[in-house]
């Protein structure tokens, strides 16, 4: 692991889900820069204390020498340090499995995909959301025809976490174009919401109106962003991310309307799936239960009423990354083109909103 270190956020998370399915153990680390801190994590991961690294050399160095060293390597950095990382870590020969957003920039990440495609290795990105249940089973729904042909979607995930200050050590980096990169809001959770509603529904965006605004005094990147968006198929569409909607969490929300009828999934509701139909039916699809696809099925670990949540979602990602490490298929992990997509969408309506564009070709 790369990044991860005392305090930090998704390094533990990645840990617990890495782990969930005793397919992939931590073994060892450059959990932060500092080398005392790099040695802090891996004590309070249980590692054996050498092979807490103090940089990524020293890594690479020491884990190839060992028969049992290191598989593959995950990225759980602030986003400017994703690219050195990669770059070190497929120089050393070792697949990847990075969070979002792919890079800082889209130059970098044009510059990682023809890395990855030199390197020929499993490569991944950690969108959570495709991890759900659910979010799996929406998606073959409206692929087998469920709602028909889809006219509407509307994507939102407010927070309101960063309303004032941005203090502490996960919300200083993030409001710091040096380390977020080109995008603030939308990089953080904006482009969970893009990919989440070209996931779901198999669509494209092809064209998107953007309003981004720096709400707080003061801050230079995003963090309020308005987007409409139209689809390959014609569908229009809505995308709201913010992270100054005081009292709101982690409201990710996903709204799909076709011309049979329409589906909504909520993460802070993760465990039904709501299908309507033009005849005024509702079904609850409820995760745990005989009634789920495959792609559901087989990435539930517990029956229906006991939730599964947050981690389970991210540790559905690693088993499909420890599939593709086995050179199995597992098509519904991100890959690097929907990390080079990702940045491709932010960097489009960071650009189009601050040049008051209009509508632009995504
Ligand atoms: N998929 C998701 O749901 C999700 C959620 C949160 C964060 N993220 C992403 O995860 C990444 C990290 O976010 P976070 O909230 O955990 O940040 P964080 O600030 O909590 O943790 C980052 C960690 O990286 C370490 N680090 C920084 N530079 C390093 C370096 N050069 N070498 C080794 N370690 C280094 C820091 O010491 C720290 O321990 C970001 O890219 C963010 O966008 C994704």
């Amino acid at each position: 692991m790369i990044g991860g270190g005392p305090g930090a956020f998704i390094g533990p998370v990645h840990r617990f889900a890495a782990e969930l399915d005793r397919e992939i153990e931590l073994v060892a680390g450059v959990f932060s820069s500092d080398a005392g801190r790099s040695a802090a994590a891996g004590e309070a991961y249980r590692i054996d204390p050498a092979r807490a690294y103090p940089s990524l050399d020293a890594m690479f160095a020491a884990e190839s020498a060992r028969d049992d060293g290191i598989d593959f390597v995950s990225i759980v950095t602030p986003n400017h340090n994703h690219l050195p990382s990669a770059r070190a870590a497929l120089a050393a020969g070792y697949p990847v499995i990075t969070d979002k957003p792919l890079t800082a920039t889209l130059a970098e990440a044009h510059e990682l995909a023809a890395l990855v495609e030199a390197a020929a290795k499993p490569f991944g990105v950690t969108y959570t959301y495709s991890g759900y249940p659910l979010v799996r089973e929406a998606r073959a729904r409206i692929a087998g025809g469920e709602i028909g042909t889809i006219r509407k979607v509307v994507v939102e995930y407010p927070q309101g976490w960063l309303a004032g200050e941005a203090v502490g050590k996960q919300a200083e980096w993030r409001v710091d174009p040096a380390k977020a990169g080109l995008g603030g809001c939308i990089g953080d959770i904006g482009v969970h919401a893009f990919q989440l509603a070209e996931f779901v529904t198999g669509l494209r965006v092809t064209e998107l109106l953007a309003d981004l605004g720096a709400v707080v005094p003061g801050r230079l990147l995003d963090d309020d962003c308005s987007i409409l968006l139209r689809f390959d198929n014609g569908a229009r569409g809505v995308l709201l991310a913010s992270q100054i909607e005081v009292g709101e969490l982690n409201g990710l929300r996903i709204r799909a309307y076709g011309d049979k009828g329409g589906v909504t999934w909520k993460q802070e509701e993760l465990n039904t799936l709501t299908i309507n139909r033009l005849d005024g039916t509702c079904t609850l699809v409820r995760s745990g239960t005989g009634v789920l696809g495959n792609d559901a099925a087989s990435r539930t670990r517990t029956p229906g009423g006991h939730p599964e949540g947050y981690l389970e979602a991210f540790a559905n990602l690693y088993r499909d990354f420890a599939a593709q490490l086995r050179g199995e298929s597992a098509p519904l992990l991100p890959g690097i083109a929907e990390g080079v997509r990702g940045m491709t969408f932010i960097d489009t309506a960071v650009s189009a909103s601050r040049a008051n564009a209009g509508w632009v070709k995504l």
